[in-house]
């Protein structure tokens, strides 16, 4: 019978990314991109160009929150893929697990339970294990994700406190869970309870929406929606209750 348990994480994933200069070994375990690919004189030209323009300024402290213009174009881009949010809704983060940290922190006690795909992300399985959760295994059965049938009867029954869904190009699995699919799986959350964390790193990469851009995820009763936008390093997470925001602030640093 699948039921939570408490996962001891044998290795940190950081240890496992020191193997990464012995040669002849490729680690699978992160989604870490080849040096190759990326664009290297682009990021040059743009830290030239915000270099001329803010002078020392870009390496002062900013604002708990982010940077203000940072987060209005992020808010921006976000837009145009049909989120309603604005630049105020949002707290940048240096990376998706630091943003996952901070919600695990804020809604996670030792013992709780929080539902996971099987398999899940390792760094995500950590991140748990430092918190004390005790992990409940939602099974991937094929190329459309989570069984959303065992799922309902999996959060029916243990009522977790949240449920972490890489909902496009999952890791390692690769599975994405169809457009069709999400708002089943929203039902399934907001009917038990279930604070729905979307750890959405690779939506530069894909073309379907993400989870909470559909309109009927802004009545759903969950506290917390989490976006990640990887975009050349910057994550950003939105968090868009206000009695959640305060809470994340100082957390930030
Ligand atoms: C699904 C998933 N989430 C999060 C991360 C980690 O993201 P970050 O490096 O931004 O903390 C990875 C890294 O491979 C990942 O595959």
């Amino acid at each position: 019978m699948t039921e939570p348990r408490p996962f001891r994480a044998a290795g940190r994933l950081v240890d496992f990314m020191r193997q990464a200069d012995e040669p002849g070994l490729i680690n699978f375990a992160a989604g870490v991109p080849g040096l190759d690919s990326l664009p290297t004189e682009e990021l040059q030209a743009a830290f030239m160009r915000a270099f001329s323009h803010d002078g020392a300024k870009m390496f002062a402290y900013h604002h708990p929150e982010g940077d203000h213009a940072l987060r209005e174009q992020l808010a921006a881009r976000l837009q145009t893929r049909g989120a309603k949010v604005r630049g105020p809704e949002l707290v940048t983060v240096t990376g998706c697990t630091q943003g996952v940290q901070l919600l695990i922190s804020i809604l996670i006690k030792p013992g709780d339970i929080v539902a996971v795909e099987a398999p899940a992300y390792y760094g995500m399985l950590e991140v748990l294990s430092v918190a004390g959760a005790k992990v409940l295994p939602l099974p991937i059965t094929g190329p459309d994700g989570i069984d959303l049938d065992a799922t309902e009867e999996l959060l029916t029954r243990w009522k977790p406190r949240a449920l972490i869904v890489c909902a496009a190009l999952s890791n390692p699995s690769g599975v994405t869970i169809p457009e069709s699919k999400r708002p089943r799986l929203v039902e399934i959350c907001r009917k038990n309870g279930v604070r729905l964390i979307e750890d959405d790193k690779r939506a530069a990469e894909r073309a379907p929406a993400h989870i909470s851009e559909r309109g009927d995820f802004d009545h759903a009763p969950l506290d917390v929606s989490l976006h990640f936008l990887w975009l050349q390093h910057v994550v950003q997470s939105i968090v868009k209750r206000p009695k959640i925001r305060p809470r994340v602030y100082p957390l930030r640093r």
